[in-house]
């Protein structure tokens, strides 16, 4: 009895000590969507059903979502304290909304649960601010004046990596490329309060990318995991994919090789 209860856990440790197999790659997308400063912008997706019959409605099992890391740890102030708090626990890119322990917002009357993974608002421009406000709203165009937000600090704002505009909502994230569908995926944005969905649109390998045209025939977004990813809403085109710009870098709290022990830097030391 003894030697097979040993065998057993002899098993038991050799496959939770295998390898994994997880490929975390910095991942970007822009998808271009005019908004007022009430509306915000989740991102949805993963591997579409129709491309694996095995996709279930709960983000932590289904295979068809995708484990991501977010980079940026925002601020918070009080323009972008929703995207800070949505990220919190949001540790899939899926189709089902909010997951199981997700930040969620809440006011006095207001409950309002995250719609996906978050996005932020982006300009490329810097103090700008003031020009997406509605005209005549002066709550909205008090802060111009102190309008230095960077998106990667702040959870909205200018970012080196947005070369065309207002509105281009971001994406930044650490991506499992292993879940994958040979470095593809689907995705769709969403927006809120309105509960809209972007509306189906029909890729067809047209994407500007030297070395990437994306599977064909799929009613979302194909984007390309490890990339740099730029959408527009509800369109086919324009769509361009191509390799991370190196600016700005990976803050150094974030690390997308395995982490290594301090212990054993330490010891090498003098
Ligand atoms: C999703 O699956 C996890 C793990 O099995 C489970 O704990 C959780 O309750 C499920 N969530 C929902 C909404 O069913």
């Amino acid at each position: 009895m003894v030697p097979s209860i040993l065998a057993l856990v002899a098993l038991a440790c050799a496959s939770s000590a295998q390898v994994s197999t997880s490929d975390w790659q910095r991942t970007i997308i822009f998808i271009h969507k005019e908004t007022s400063p009430s509306q915000y912008v989740f991102l949805r997706g993963g591997l579409d059903h129709s491309r694996r019959a095995d996709c279930v409605r709960n983000a932590t099992v289904d295979p068809c979502s995708i484990p991501i890391r977010h980079i940026w740890t925002t601020r918070g102030h009080y323009l972008g304290y929703k995207y800070k708090t949505w990220c919190q626990g949001d540790n899939y890119l899926d189709w089902y909304g909010p997951e199981q322990g997700q930040g969620f917002v809440r006011s006095t009357t207001l409950y309002t649960p995250a719609q996906g993974t978050p996005m932020m608002w982006t300009t490329n421009g810097r103090y700008s601010r003031a020009e997406w406000c509605p005209q005549g709203d002066f709550n909205c165009r008090y802060p111009f004046k102190y309008d230095d937000f960077r998106a990667e600090n702040d959870g909205f704002g200018y970012t080196p990596r947005n070369k065309w505009g207002y509105h281009y909502w971001m994406l930044d994230v650490l991506m499992d490329c292993s879940r994958t569908w040979s470095g593809w995926f689907d995705v769709k944005a969403y927006l809120t309060p309105e509960q809209e969905w972007e509306p189906d649109i029909w890729q067809k390998g047209s994407c500007r990318s030297r070395t990437y045209l994306p599977p064909p025939s799929s009613r979302n977004h194909m984007a390309r995991c490890g990339m740099t990813n730029v959408f527009e809403w509800g369109q086919t085109l324009p769509c361009e994919i191509y390799p991370n710009d190196p600016d700005p870098a990976l803050p150094s709290t974030v690390t997308s090789s395995p982490r290594t022990t301090r212990q054993g830097y330490m010891s090498s030391g003098k």
